[in-house]
């Protein structure tokens, strides 16, 4: 018989967030909407608002709404950035070239366009996260400093940090962090890879889990491919103090991501769940569709994160305004089509009962 009990870290690490569930619905930019976030919350796991691409005000804006919505515990979740970008503007004239050939090609009536600016400034938005004061905060693309970590600790905020190597997870550990959220190859969006090449930092989290948890003492989230309750279990069971859900939560009605794009999760097959750069210049996990296929020619020769990224924005509203999900950035885990649309503290409920039932099948 084989008696599993969560860890002594899974159990601070849930009193520490004031959490019911040891879940984590992920940060997810550009599809988390305010009810998401709470329903997840008031559902006892913790919502996250993806707040990378907002602006300050936006963010503020945002987390006034969650918190009229629930009293529940949240986190905010930020893309680490420089605030100024060196942008090789020669790669942006070509780029643009190729898309908007792609949109005349495809019929849709946009055009790229010069943003006014690449992307928000970091240091405005983390001086909103400080204002907006959420139970956690979750960071991808790179480390904050010590004083950051110093600031968001006097405001009681949560430091987790994103990892896709047990290199970066110590990194985050050394920095001060609370946690780390461990990002598996199988994850869906962008990567959140720092310290290494992209493509040498895609470890599945049946590997990732066990050394990560060997190399830190503070709790480590799992994250990446994780769809219902059994697989909460198994990445507890491989030390985990969490699980970290994205994809699953794509389907419910709260979630922003075009209809079109959640009725291609649950048609998805796995080997067309692949690595995407020509959206945002970064790599990230998403279907394999029309517009990937295209763009796969001179793909190595576009412009870095964020210059296509904002190229890109435009496009992809219209694509989804029109029902186009095979023009728009598709993001999903890599077992996207177990997803279950219906509303998310629903979603929560069936996760939790299904980690119970997991649970006591291995006790009897
Ligand atoms: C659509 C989408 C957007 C995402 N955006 C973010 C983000 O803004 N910040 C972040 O830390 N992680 C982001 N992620 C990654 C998640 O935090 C998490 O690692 C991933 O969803 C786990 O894999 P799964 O999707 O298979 O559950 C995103 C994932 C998806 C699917």
């Amino acid at each position: 018989m084989f008696n599993h009990r969560p860890s002594a870290l899974h159990d601070s690490f849930v009193r520490k967030l004031g959490i019911q569930h040891s879940l984590i619905q992920a940060p997810m930019a550009g599809c988390t909407t305010p009810d998401l976030v709470a329903a997840v919350s008031g559902a006892g796991a913790l919502g996250s608002l993806g707040a990378g691409y907002l602006e300050p005000q936006s963010m503020l804006d945002q987390a006034a709404q969650v918190r009229r919505l629930t009293d529940r515990p949240y986190a905010i979740g930020l893309f680490v950035l420089p605030d100024e970008f060196a942008v090789d503007m020669a790669a942006v004239s070509k780029a643009r070239e190729q898309l908007d050939a792609l949109m005349e090609r495809e019929g849709l009536a946009v055009r790229t366009r010069l943003p006014a600016r690449w992307a928000p400034r970091f240091s405005d938005q983390f001086a909103a996260l400080c204002e907006a004061r959420p139970a956690a905060a979750i960071f991808a693309f790179g480390l904050i400093d010590t004083a950051q970590v110093r600031e968001l600790k006097q405001r009681h905020i949560t430091v987790i940090g994103t990892a896709t190597t047990v290199a970066e997870a110590r990194a985050w550990a050394e920095r001060g962090a609370d946690a780390v959220s461990l990002q598996g190859a199988e994850a869906g969006g962008h990567r959140g890879t720092f310290l290494h090449d992209a493509d040498d930092a895609m470890i599945g989290l049946f590997a990732l889990l066990p050394l990560a948890v060997r190399a830190i003492n503070i709790p480590v989230v799992a994250a990446g491919g994780i769809m219902d309750g059994r697989g909460m279990l198994a990445a507890e069971i491989l030390g985990a103090s969490a699980s970290q859900l994205g994809t699953a939560f794509l389907g419910c009605p709260e979630s922003s991501a075009a209809e079109a794009w959640k009725q291609d999760l649950s048609q998805a097959v796995e080997h067309r769940v692949t690595t995407i750069r020509s959206f945002s210049g970064r790599a990230a996990r998403g279907l394999r569709n029309r517009y990937v296929e295209a763009m796969e020619p001179g793909a190595s020769n576009l412009p870095a994160y964020p210059a296509l990224n904002a190229l890109t924005a435009p496009l992809r509203r219209v694509a989804a305004e029109a029902g186009r999900g095979d023009l728009l950035s598709e993001w999903c885990g890599q077992a996207a089509m177990l997803v279950r649309p219906m509303p998310a503290a629903q979603l929560v409920g069936v996760l939790m009962d299904e980690y119970r039932a997991a649970r006591r099948s291995l006790t009897v």
